[in-house]
């Protein structure tokens, strides 16, 4: 999509779409200012949506966001790297053959392992985790009422099920404090506040459909680089420290989040267009990202992009809460690979299904190969 997002940034910068009755926005500059300016800009949605944080506008966004960022830590993060290192090599070892799918071998169970572990999930519970969040994010084939209505049903009830799964953990840790994010979020209080029940469940079902899919993307798209640009992985392979440069850049130019949605709560000019009161609005940050009014060279592939500062995480109140969590699984994933494999190729064989969504990038399945 990259090709026709550049286009759209040179031709029209900001522009109305009527098909889908919205304004897209491509220039750096513009998705920055939208995505800074959380007033004129809201990330309300309609009923529903309402007790989670993504959703929120300030001043209940920030009393949120202080609250979950005492439970979700940087530090708290950085523990996890013996865990999830673990988990990686278990993966790989499970893969007996010089040939595997990265995705459903590696990279979607990876985040999915590491966030049930995180929030407190009994291990046995896992496989029913993966399906939960599996309906959380899938999106519909095609675009009949049918299957909207289908994918609609089924993601309603997962989320039901999910509801009572969490209110069923934080009673047991009610009465059995445990040292996981559930009971974290329980005990975390400001000036006396504590989070409802709802807004606790409401946050870990928001931890499984914001955080799995994008790192599995992540993941995905970095192998799918290296395996386009094979030298890369010698050059990592001899300086290990350049991965979390990597796992920027791959960040920059297949961010696994493409377009980030606000709504405009007044009349308002970008670029010489005029958005009215109540539009939708949609940053294409995966054009600002390839902005050369920002970025050198915004279609090369470059370890040594500094600064390379990507909007793929968001900007401004929102900036992805999950983005230490996702650097660290991305950074420990290609540790992983580049250690135990000299050459991924892509395999020849088998078709990759891209992800039916406009606002993501990466594919369902990418076969590969090892020596
Ligand atoms: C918010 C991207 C991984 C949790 C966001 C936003 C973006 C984003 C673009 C801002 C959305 C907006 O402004 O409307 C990504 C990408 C990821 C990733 C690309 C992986 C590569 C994660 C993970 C978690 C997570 C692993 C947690 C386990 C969250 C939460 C928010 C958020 C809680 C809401 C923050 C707020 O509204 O204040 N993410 N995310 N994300 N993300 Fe992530």
């Amino acid at each position: 999509p990259f090709d026709t997002l550049r286009r759209l940034r040179h031709e029209t910068p900001v522009r109305y779409d009527s098909n889908r009755n919205c304004w897209d926005v491509f220039r750096y500059e513009d998705v920055q200012r939208i995505l800074k300016d959380s007033k004129t800009f809201s990330s309300e949605r309609g009923a529903g949506a309402g007790s989670t944080i993504l959703f929120m506008d300030p001043p209940k966004h920030k009393q949120m966001r202080d609250l979950v960022s005492r439970a979700f830590t940087p530090k708290a993060i950085q523990e996890l790297t013996p865990r999830i290192q673990s988990i990686a090599e278990q993966l790989l070892d499970a893969v007996t053959e010089d040939a595997m799918d990265i995705t459903s071998d590696f990279a979607t169970p990876l985040p999915v392992i590491v966030i049930a572990e995180l929030l407190g999930a009994p291990k046995e519970d896992r496989e029913q985790f993966k399906r939960w969040s599996d309906i959380l994010v899938e999106s519909a084939d095609d675009l009949s009422d049918e299957a909207f209505r289908r994918i609609t049903d089924k993601r309603m009830k997962a989320m039901e099920e999910l509801y009572g799964y969490f209110r069923n953990i934080m009673g047991q840790r009610a009465a059995e404090p445990q040292d996981d994010l559930i009971t974290a979020l329980m005990n975390a209080e400001i000036e006396g506040e504590k989070l409802t029940e709802k807004e606790i469940v409401s946050f870990c079902v928001l931890l499984l459909a914001a955080g799995n899919e994008t790192t599995t993307n992540l993941i995905t798209n970095g192998v799918r680089v290296l395996t386009e640009m094979p030298e890369l992985q010698e050059r990592l392979f001899q300086s290990p420290d350049l991965i979390p440069a990597f796992i920027e850049e791959v960040l920059r130019y297949y961010p696994p989040i493409v377009a980030i949605g606000r709504k405009a709560t007044d009349q308002v000019q970008i670029g010489d267009q005029t958005i009215e009161k109540g539009a939708q609005v949609i940053s294409w940050v995966g054009a600002a990202n390839r902005d050369e009014s920002r970025f050198v060279e915004p279609d090369d592939f470059r370890l040594d992009r500094k600064p390379n500062p990507h909007m793929t995480f968001g900007f401004g109140i929102h900036f992805c809460l999950g983005a230490p969590l996702a650097r660290l699984e991305g950074k420990i994933a290609f540790q992983a690979l580049l250690n135990r494999y000299q050459n991924l190729a892509r395999a020849s064989s088998g078709s990759i299904q891209p992800i039916q969504s406009s606002f993501v990038f990466g594919v369902k399945n990418y076969p590969i190969t090892m020596h």
